[in-house]
């Protein structure tokens, strides 16, 4: 009797997820494996990585479709959070491990599994992300990470796999560990190990090196309404067409690229480079849309609110008390989040230079400092001296 009968694998085609395959199977005594990959528009063949599960000797292969909720359920709602952990990164990666999760429950209540499983190891934030998530929708469920202690280095793991069945891949596998889906890229290891080292231009997928990008500015406008992108350049499109496009008009002109050391929730600091462009110009949209269309102390305190989002989201806890009750805050602060950002695209850098609202608080005849100024100067001097009041107290008992 093993740790589990059937258990339902995540699964990406790569070495480690492949070898779990027969490691479940023969060192763990698992009956029946059956691989679920996801596709968030990684841009995989997706047949392909079927065939190979089913090569590796899993009983099923399934394929899931995730893109459309991937950007619905997950990268809207971050989007409007104006999620970036630790200031910078978008949390693309991150966000795709609950909607993982969430299918790898689903499929394991259809098929009859008691297990699910995944191939990563011990020092990421990803092993996290999905044990919790899979704890919170399913308490019941095993949870089996094979190679978190299975303890065999990267060439034993490969020549593991090749005795039953898992081919390697053909062309010298790259140096660095990349996922990807359609929010953008995360890479790291190999030269980038090193956080002195510059990032090879190589690397890059989805962003232009400035020396290759257009010589004019672009200009573009995003549409939102209730805090979501419903339009790029005037014309309603679906969520995942919408970013698809986004991605590749602001990547051209090599915006988008993030290269940072980061501090994962297992204590190390990892230095990963990101390539985000169509969410990182969202959030710089969404963020300015609100600087418009939100009161000042809704605005300033939505900020606090953000970092522990992104905190809570990084750190692997999407399903939980704490997001859920965030969550009501945020949607909460999105009622008048509609209007129109216009952003100027060249070498490198977006820059909002317009924005419009039907629900906009901008009062002209408040800023201006011409003729039509209806803003009572009077007033000022009464309101200054109770706010200073007691500043101006504290001093005096100074004496
Ligand atoms: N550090 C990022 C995160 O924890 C990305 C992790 C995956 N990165 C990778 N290169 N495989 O969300």
């Amino acid at each position: 009797m093993g740790r589990a009968q059937k258990v339902v694998l995540a699964y990406s085609g790569g070495v480690d997820t492949s070898v779990c395959i027969p490691y479940l199977q023969h060192e763990w005594g698992v009956e029946e494996v059956i691989t679920l990959a996801a596709d968030l528009g990684q841009g995989d063949e997706l047949e392909p990585i079927r065939q190979k599960a089913l090569a590796a000797g899993a009983a099923q292969s399934l394929i899931a479709d995730g893109t459309q909720s991937f950007i619905t359920d997950y990268a809207f709602p971050a989007l409007q959070a104006n999620a970036l952990y630790e200031d910078r990164y978008p949390l693309s990666t991150a966000l795709a491990r609950p909607l993982i999760a969430k299918l790898l429950v689903e499929a394991a209540a259809v098929h009859g599994a008691d297990a699910v499983a995944h191939g990563c190891t011990g020092k990421g934030n990803d092993q996290v992300r999905f044990d919790v998530a899979i704890a919170a929708l399913n308490p019941k469920l095993k949870v089996l990470a094979p190679a978190r202690e299975w303890g065999m280095s990267r060439e034993e793991t490969i020549a593991y796999g090749e005795r039953y069945g898992v081919t390697s891949p053909v062309k010298k596998s790259s140096p660095y560990s990349i996922d990807r889906n359609l929010l953008g890229r995360s890479i790291e290891a190999g030269s980038l190990e090193d956080p002195w080292v510059e990032p090879p231009e190589e690397i890059y997928a989805l962003t232009q090196a400035l020396d290759q990008t257009p010589d004019q500015p672009e200009y573009i406008t995003l549409d939102f309404e209730l805090g979501l992108p419903t339009q790029l350049n005037g014309q309603t499109l679906d969520p995942v067409t919408l970013v698809e496009q986004l991605n590749s008009i602001v990547g051209k002109h090599g915006i988008g690229r993030i290269d940072m050391v980061e501090n994962r929730l297992v204590g190390i600091k990892s230095r990963e480079i990101y390539e985000a462009p169509a969410l990182l110009v969202l959030i710089q949209a969404h963020r300015d849309l609100e600087s418009l269309t939100l009161t000042a102390d809704v605005t300033q305190y939505k900020r606090g609110i953000e970092q522990t989002y992104s905190q809570l989201v990084y750190n692997g806890l999407w399903y939980s008390p704490l997001k859920a009750a965030l969550d009501a805050f945020i949607q909460q602060t999105q009622t008048r989040v509609t209007g129109t950002i216009r952003i100027k695209l060249y070498k490198g850098s977006a820059t909002v230079v317009g924005r419009r609202s039907p629900h906009s608080l901008y009062t002209p005849e408040l800023a201006t400092y011409g003729a039509e100024d209806a803003f009572d100067h009077k007033a000022a001097e009464g309101f200054i001296y109770v706010w200073g009041l007691p500043t101006r107290v504290w001093s005096e008992g100074e004496r």
